[in-house]
């Protein structure tokens, strides 16, 4: 099986970190309730986010991380405001916890269409999600239309930063003034530690102690924290396969552009969009969709975003093996 489709970081992490890892964890004291306060995580967070402690919540993945930021504001929010395409556990969650959805579909230059939020949460208290950069388009929103956003009535503005690494830019500094912004960061992406589910996220002190209220005592094993300790501790070593993903992403996306019919967008994460021409291909994104997934290669296609394939950044080899099916079924539906 090829997984490009959950935009995991193929590197995993190294022999000697596993090992520095698997010590960390193996004389714990299993039988107590670990520390509530989850302080040493928090501390290399803090160091690897450099921001306070006491702006961190840390939650098992940033799935967790959504579902308690809309609980915790349960009462205060109706609606949740999602600009589309974007990560589908925003509305899976609002949904799950009886909020109003509304979706608003970005711009043909896949930006946010400012005025369309900033009427619907001026009707009843709103949350707004932002992923930045947007899974699964790639851009980062552009910042004057991000402080738009802040300058409506949402009561609550989160800013999904999980592919944080990958492009280097953040809005974490809008959380020292502005109480209503919450931004989410994962080790799921860039850590390459998806299986360890930890996300954590950062905000106005203030606003995180009123989160707490929410948060389940004891939401992150004893052993998953003192691996993630390790895992931040020595993140400089998987930055460095974050740079050979990133040479990775400029190389596959070259050369799928250079299959006629295919051409693949910029991207400042760890997954490009690929626009499918079907009169050139031969077969539209479904179809390719459905060849590939046949050879077991497995990238995303959304009904939503129909002429196009969402591709994780995979190591060279995953990136040879994906272009030489991609040309076979061309070749094969062509002469066909
Ligand atoms: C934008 C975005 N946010 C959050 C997540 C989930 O991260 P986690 O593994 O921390 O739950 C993903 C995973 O695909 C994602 O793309």
């Amino acid at each position: 099986m090829l997984r490009l489709h959950y935009n995991e970081n193929p590197h995993g992490v190294s022999d000697d970190l596993m090992k520095k890892a698997l010590a960390a964890v193996r004389e714990l004291p299993l039988q107590w309730y670990p520390d509530q306060e989850l302080t040493q995580l928090k501390e290399v967070l803090g160091d690897y986010a450099e921001v306070n402690t006491d702006k961190l919540m840390i939650g098992n993945g940033s799935d967790d991380l959504i579902q308690l930021v809309l609980m915790s504001h349960l009462g205060k929010i109706q609606r949740v405001v999602i600009p589309v395409p974007t990560f589908g556990m925003y509305r899976v969650t609002a949904k799950i916890l009886g909020l109003e959805v509304v979706e608003i579909p970005l711009t043909s230059d896949f930006e946010l269409d400012v005025e369309r939020i900033e009427q619907e949460v001026a009707e009843v208290p709103s949350a707004v999600f932002i992923c930045w950069p947007n899974n699964p388009t790639g851009n980062y929103f552009a910042d004057y239309n991000v402080e738009q956003v802040l300058e409506t009535d949402a009561r609550l503005v989160v800013i999904d930063e999980a592919y944080y690494e990958f492009g280097g830019r953040t809005k974490t500094h809008l959380t020292n003034s502005d109480s209503r912004v919450v931004v989410l960061r994962t080790l799921s992406k860039a850590l390459g530690v998806a299986a360890l589910r930890i996300g954590y996220l950062i905000a106005h002190s203030a606003k995180v102690d009123e989160m707490k209220k929410a948060r389940q005592p004891y939401n992150l094993s004893l052993p998953s924290q003192k691996m993630a300790e390790v895992f931040v501790r020595h993140a400089d070593e998987q930055l460095e396969t974050v740079s050979d993903l990133l040479r990775g992403r400029k190389l596959m996306r070259r050369d799928i552009s250079s299959i006629e019919g295919l051409t693949a967008l910029p991207s400042e994460a760890s997954f490009f969009l690929v626009k499918v021409n079907p009169d050139e291909f031969g077969l539209d994104a479904a179809g390719i969709y459905r060849q590939l997934h046949k050879r077991d290669i497995w990238v995303r296609y959304f009904d939503s975003l129909p002429d196009y394939l969402r591709i994780s950044v995979g190591l060279p080899q995953d990136s040879s093996q994906l272009i030489e099916q991609l040309k076979k079924i061309r070749k094969e539906v062509l002469k066909g």
